[in-house]
């Protein structure tokens, strides 16, 4: 089989999972590159045509050791006939636990035939210049990983005959699972109104409408996921997390993940 088409169908609030599927998309370097965003709520309301015989990336982070409640959700809109999928999760150097076992369940619901699955690193949305966790990831070399991957997956391709020819793509995880996912905290970011101009940003980015911009920012709380999207996405830097216990849980993982993790492939040969 030839990939004549790829789709990158993703959630990313803070736009790692993104930019690992753009490296992986490069890798597999054909012309016709299209990307279904998922992140924002309209992502909920996208009339998505169902998939056929072109490549599917599909991308989340990992919340919890699985995959977010609100991109599962997105997810739950796809239908794909005869279609093979590439399956990717991003996690925060910490563990990706059942994240990928979980996305390729719910991708074979969907109607896809996994073909391959990677779990990559990107800076932790927790993460901050003061307390990093895995700060700027992907980097260059995680984008060189998913090229090569990309490349990989080609070459997988090319020798089959059909999507449903391959063998059962074996991912690590509990079924079923372990993981809880990420716990509700009730918390939310909150903006520090002497630095706040009032610009809008963080609303238009928040993936679950729980911001509102009217002269000064409104956040409901129980609407917020803890993405860090207003966090990182904010040009005055006023969006902060005040919250000790969360504020404790970004200094957990900065002293104790601090050790680099690298991407772990499944499904190609290494
Ligand atoms: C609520 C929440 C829970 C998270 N749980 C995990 C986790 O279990 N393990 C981990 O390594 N990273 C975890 N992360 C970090 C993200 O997986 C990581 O930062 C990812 O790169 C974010 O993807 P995005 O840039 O596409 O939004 C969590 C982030 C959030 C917001
Ligand atoms: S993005 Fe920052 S500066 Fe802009 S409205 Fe939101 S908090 Fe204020
Ligand atoms: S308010 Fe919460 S859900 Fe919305 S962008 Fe900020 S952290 Fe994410």
């Amino acid at each position: 089989m030839e990939v004549k088409q790829v789709k990158l169908v993703y959630f990313s609030p803070t736009g790692t999972t993104q930019r690992v599927l753009e490296g992986i998309a490069k890798g597999i370097a054909v012309q016709d590159v299209k990307q279904i965003n998922l992140t924002l709520p309209e992502g909920m309301q996208q009339a998505i045509p169902p998939f056929s015989d072109e490549l599917v990336i599909i991308g989340a982070p990992v919340y919890g050791g699985r995959l977010p409640i609100d991109a599962i959700k997105r997810l739950k809109n796809l239908n794909a006939y005869n279609t093979l999928a590439v399956l990717v999760v991003v996690y925060g150097n910490r563990e990706f636990e059942d994240a990928l076992l979980e996305l390729k369940n719910l991708s074979i619901e969907l109607g896809f035939y996994p073909v391959a699955g990677a779990a990559f690193i990107g800076e932790h949305s927790f993460a901050t210049e003061a307390v990093p966790i895995a700060n700027g990831r992907p980097d260059s070399q995680d984008v060189q990983r998913a090229m090569d991957f990309g490349a990989k997956i080609k070459n997988k391709i090319a020798v089959l005959n059909s999507p449903d020819v391959q063998t059962d793509l074996e991912i690590p995880g509990s079924y079923p699972y372990e993981a809880g996912g990420a716990r509700p905290m009730a918390v939310a970011p909150v903006t520090m109104e002497d630095t706040c101009t009032v610009c809008g940003t963080c609303a238009s980015v928040c993936p679950t409408g729980a911001v509102s911009v009217n002269g000064s920012v409104a956040t409901e709380i129980e609407l917020c996921i803890r993405c860090c999207a207003c966090i990182k996405n904010c040009p005055e830097g006023a969006r902060v997390m005040e919250d000790s216990k969360w504020k404790n849980i970004a200094t957990w993982l900065n002293e104790n993940c601090s050790i680099r993790k690298e991407p772990q492939l499944f499904g190609v040969k290494v």
